[in-house]
């Protein structure tokens, strides 16, 4: 095969045409996704995937060992960030409005092998991230019930039966199909979000403005923070290791970005969005401004209601309130938790299910894998095998190595759109755009480069892993994928007729 099948792209003519509602080629492959969302449905199943452990869990370990106060900047700073990549996948989703969001735009504008692995990478967002709140989940489950740490917690993990039992849970709803997830996954948000509004609201009462001071705790060596778990940076430029201070709040940032990943997974569901054009980039950008002021508040309180040392490190909210006397509160906030972190894990599992479905489609996974049950109209032996993976994750490995995993994968992610998004303007500048970037190339280029510099932030065995995994994919490519895609069948037919 030629190595230049490796760059060849769809048509995105072809991409949209092929998800008209008129297409009559669409008929001979079995029942399609139905189209039934609107905006508020967007925005509620982006909220439902992006609000969980970030802001739950991992804001009050970042906050006690790397930003103090300043955890609001770190989230802030990620917050930005995130944004500058959804307004980019904005322009790219209503566009090519189909299953698989930014590996649809890699395929119209890298190449095949790009496509390939920005999937490979939203795999492992999504499944490592479906086991991080799997964990989390679990994790109050254990702090509201006091159940055994060795089944439900971090410390002295066996296996983590919590978060197995949920995870096969969800993974049945999302078999059933988008309408059923959907309910589910609205009434859990509805819950979420009050209890934010609740720490914002309720917290407020007991700031005390002491504890904000000082808001970059003093730059300090940090042993722990030393050789493979350095920023990238820090050990490539051969810089001591250190906690707190500037650094600490962009390793901090980089850390919580995981609290923003997922809101892609809105771009997922172009082929079910009534009207693609308008309703994505407003659920993206909704999404993402709801979320950003709901984290910025919710850290303001959390850091002014309790000294950062004194935050907890696997409940922190809830802490905060029983620190504070509101020990009914904690208690609530716990059960919420719960509840609300169930929405995240099944929106993962559902994105994941889309995006196996698209390469199935293409040809680069078998498409046996990616058929559509004729009931439910869900890729259901896709959803099965996603289930054992994530199962098999959270059930054996650590929150934060799983977390920072996430943050990576999702930063890589965005970096490529970005760039999509600039090389699709030159190679495509007459693609109908229903949403357009503004200022380009300003805002592509600075959410390339802001995507970069977040990943610098993490931790070199982090990018070790990373690494390893793209590597597992390239192999599969080769091996699998190159040889049975779709577009080269269709070109060798073009060739032959
Ligand atoms: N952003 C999601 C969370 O914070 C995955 O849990």
């Amino acid at each position: 095969m030629a190595f230049s099948g490796l760059f060849r792209t769809k048509d995105i003519d072809d991409v949209v045409e092929q998800n008209s509602d008129d297409n009559p080629m669409s008929e001979s492959e079995g029942p399609r996704l139905a189209r039934r969302l609107g905006t508020s449905d967007l925005i509620g199943f982006g909220i439902g995937i992006v609000i969980g452990t970030g802001i739950f869990t991992l804001t009050g370990v970042q906050a006690k060992n790397n930003a103090g106060p300043a955890i609001t900047i770190a989230f802030l700073v990620a917050g930005v960030v995130a944004m500058l990549a959804a307004i980019c996948y904005a322009e790219l989703a209503a566009a090519v409005p189909t299953a698989g969001s930014s590996y649809t735009y890699a395929y119209s504008t890298i190449g095949e092998l790009a496509a390939w692995v920005i999937a490979w990478d939203l795999i492992l967002e999504f499944a490592l991230g479906a086991a991080v709140v799997a964990r989390g989940w679990s994790g109050y489950l254990q702090d509201v019930f006091g159940l055994p740490q060795a089944f439900f917690g971090e410390e002295d993990s066996v296996v983590n039966i919590g978060a197995v039992f949920i995870v096969v849970v969800l993974g049945v709803v999302a078999a059933v199909g988008i309408r059923e997830s959907k309910w589910v996954t609205n009434a859990l948000v509805v819950i979420k979000v009050a209890v934010c509004l609740f720490v914002i609201g309720v917290g407020a009462f007991f700031v005390k403005a002491a504890n904000w001071d000082p808001v970059v705790p003093e730059s300090k060596p940090a042993e722990s923070a030393s050789g493979l778990k350095q920023p990238l940076w820090q050990w490539a430029t051969g810089a001591d290791a250190t906690a707190y201070g500037v650094t600490g709040v962009l390793v901090a940032a980089a850390v919580v970005f995981f609290a923003y990943s997922g809101f892609e997974a809105v771009a997922n569901l172009g082929e079910e969005t009534e009207n693609p054009e308008k309703d994505m980039p407003r659920g993206l950008l909704g999404t993402l401004a709801i979320c950003t002021l709901l984290y910025v508040g919710v850290c303001i309180v959390l850091t002014g209601m309790v000294k950062y040392s004194d935050l907890s490190e696997g409940a922190p909210i809830s802490d905060a309130f029983k620190q504070v006397g509101l020990g009914w509160a904690g208690i609530l906030i716990g059960i919420a938790a719960v509840a609300g972190l169930t929405s995240v894990i099944l929106v993962e599992l559902v994105a994941m299910g889309r995006i196996g479905y698209a390469l199935a489609r293409d040809g680069l996974l078998p498409r046996s894998l990616g058929k559509l049950h004729p009931t439910f109209h869900t890729p259901v032996r896709l959803t099965v095998i996603i289930v054992v993976g994530v199962a098999a994750l959270a059930a054996f490995v650590p929150i934060h190595t799983l977390a920072e995993m996430v943050s990576i994968g999702t930063l890589f992610a965005f970096l490529v759109v970005s760039v999509a998004v600039l090389v699709l303007r030159h190679t495509k500048p007459d693609l109908k755009r229903p949403f357009r970037t503004p200022w380009v190339p300003v805002v592509p280029v600075l959410s390339a480069l802001a995507c970069v510099a977040l990943m610098t932030n993490l931790a070199v065995e982090t990018w070790l892993r990373f690494l390893v995994w793209l590597v597992v994919g390239l192999a599969i490519y080769l091996f699998y994928g190159r040889h049975h895609t779709r577009l080269a069948k269709e070109e060798a037919a073009r060739a032959d007729s």
